[in-house]
């Protein structure tokens, strides 16, 4: 596009920031923005920002600070802060780094090409609301290119579980759902440009309760997430679902029994539990104890045997002892884990748990070092399992060797096969031959 500014967007954090890059880009498409993938010929650079975890805003700072060089090379050059730190921060971004221009919370993002124009006129741009708009049907203007085969759709947006360590109620505001026939409708697109798998996307996705469409309204009142991947299983050429991230206490008897008869479902949950130990969760104030998570994980399990359940756990949270971190590696071993993310407790501001004292680092970092050590031999023992068995296997790219092809397999495992003749998006049944550190290796098999 001769003359387009040129738009680059660093993301940080979850899939949910990576889905918001994408709508914001295609916002800024309308604004006369062209992506590019370098920050040095960038007319305007936003940096999509994560606050989970520690130092967050800390490290935002350090990145604007080295920026400086970029914007005095190019006085026009527009900066701005979106996502989570820009929630939690506000206003202060602008006083702390005055060479930042806009400042956008994730509820706001729709209104980025307005703020542009402000900033362009010498202004700078502030907005951390939480709108009563939905801020997707201003984004609805995608550009009909076609798509890689996989794709994020986020679905529902915010939590209201205020689990004591989280900050996501506060940067992502009350739980809302975005209505069913939207999603079907956007689904729809992305599987006309060639996407084949959609994975649903939420703070507390299971939790979803979008409107009905037109159609269906009446008695049904709103759809659960069970009854909307029903509703999307039935798009021909969209060939898997899967959904992310869910609470305990939302699995539904509906979604479990989807993941038993769906087809489409994907044999992978990522299911956090966080502590093993009942009085640490009630101190994280999750609603749930260790036994009734065990229950579930075995009630799911006889929906869907295969299934792959992957958790996150948080170690050293205020209060854990040994024993109660000795229950979380009892949990741990009875559930197994297929993939695991896990973290040293960070105090963030503003949550509950930030005023209470800390567990000695020290003692923490050797507890995280054990968790890991099981979590990564159980993940390896479940992967070094698939070898033999056959498996289906989206291809999404050319693999590491000249003539590989890398790929997904149903339950998520990255997959690589060296077949000459396979293209970008297709699905093909392998048969898996070796297990390495993070990828398995396999040949393709006659469907
Ligand atoms: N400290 C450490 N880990 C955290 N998480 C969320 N908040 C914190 C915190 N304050 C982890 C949880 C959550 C994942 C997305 O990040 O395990 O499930
Ligand atoms: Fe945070 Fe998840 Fe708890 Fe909500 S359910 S407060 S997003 S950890």
């Amino acid at each position: 596009m001769a003359g387009a500014k040129k738009l680059y967007i660093k993301t940080y954090g979850c899939q949910m920031n990576v889905y918001d890059s994408e709508r914001m880009a295609e916002a800024m498409g309308g604004a006369g923005y062209v992506e590019t993938d370098t920050p040095d010929d960038a007319d305007m650079i936003l940096l999509n920002t994560c606050h989970i975890r520690e130092k967050a805003a800390e490290k935002v700072y350090s990145e604007l600070g080295r920026m400086k060089p970029l914007k005095a090379a190019k006085p026009d050059l527009k900066i701005g802060v979106a996502g989570c730190v820009a929630q939690a921060e506000g206003d202060e971004i602008l006083r702390r780094q005055p060479m930042v221009d806009l400042v956008v919370g994730p509820q706001s993002y729709h209104r980025l090409p307005t703020m542009e124009a402000r900033v362009r006129a010498g202004a700078t741009a502030l907005d951390t609301e939480f709108p009563a708009e939905d801020k997707f049907d201003h984004l609805a203007a995608r550009p009909k290119a076609q798509r890689g085969p996989t794709a994020f759709l986020t679905v529902q947006e915010g939590c209201d579980k205020f689990c004591a360590f989280c900050v996501v109620p506060y940067t992502r505001g009350a739980e809302v759902s975005r209505p069913a026939g939207k999603v079907l409708a956007e689904a729809r697109d992305l599987v006309a440009r060639g996407v084949r798998e959609i994975t649903l996307l939420g703070q507390n996705v299971n939790a979803y309760h979008g409107e009905a469409p037109q159609a269906t309204n009446g008695p049904d009142g709103d759809w659960s997430l069970a009854r909307l991947i029903r509703a999307l299983a039935e798009i021909d050429g969209l060939d898997r679902i899967r959904y992310t991230t869910s609470h305990p206490n939302d699995m539904t008897n509906d979604l479990i029994a989807a993941h038993g008869d769906c087809d489409k479902l994907m044999p992978y949950l990522h299911l956090p539990v966080q502590s093993g130990s009942d009085r640490v969760l009630k101190a994280m104030n999750r609603k749930h104890d260790a036994e009734s998570y065990l229950r579930l994980i075995e009630r799911i399990r006889a929906a869907r045997p295969d299934i792959l359940i992957s958790g996150d756990f948080i170690v050293g949270f205020p209060g854990e002892t040994e024993a109660d971190f000795a229950d979380t590696m009892a949990l741990v071993e009875a559930v197994r884990y297929g993939q695991c993310y896990s973290f040293k407790y960070s105090a963030r501001p503003g949550t509950p748990a930030a005023e209470r004292a800390l567990v000695d680092p020290q003692v923490a970092g050797d507890r995280l070092a054990r968790l890991q050590a099981l979590l990564t031999r159980q993940q390896r023992e479940i992967q070094d399992a698939m070898v033999g068995r056959t498996v289906s296997v989206l291809f999404e790219r050319p693999g590491r060797l000249a003539g590989q092809m890398a790929g997904k397999s149903d339950h998520l495992h990255a997959v690589h096969v060296a077949a000459p003749g396979l293209a970008t998006g297709d699905l093909r049944t392998v048969r898996i031959t070796e297990s390495a550190p993070n990828s398995l290796a396999g040949e393709l098999i006659a469907a």
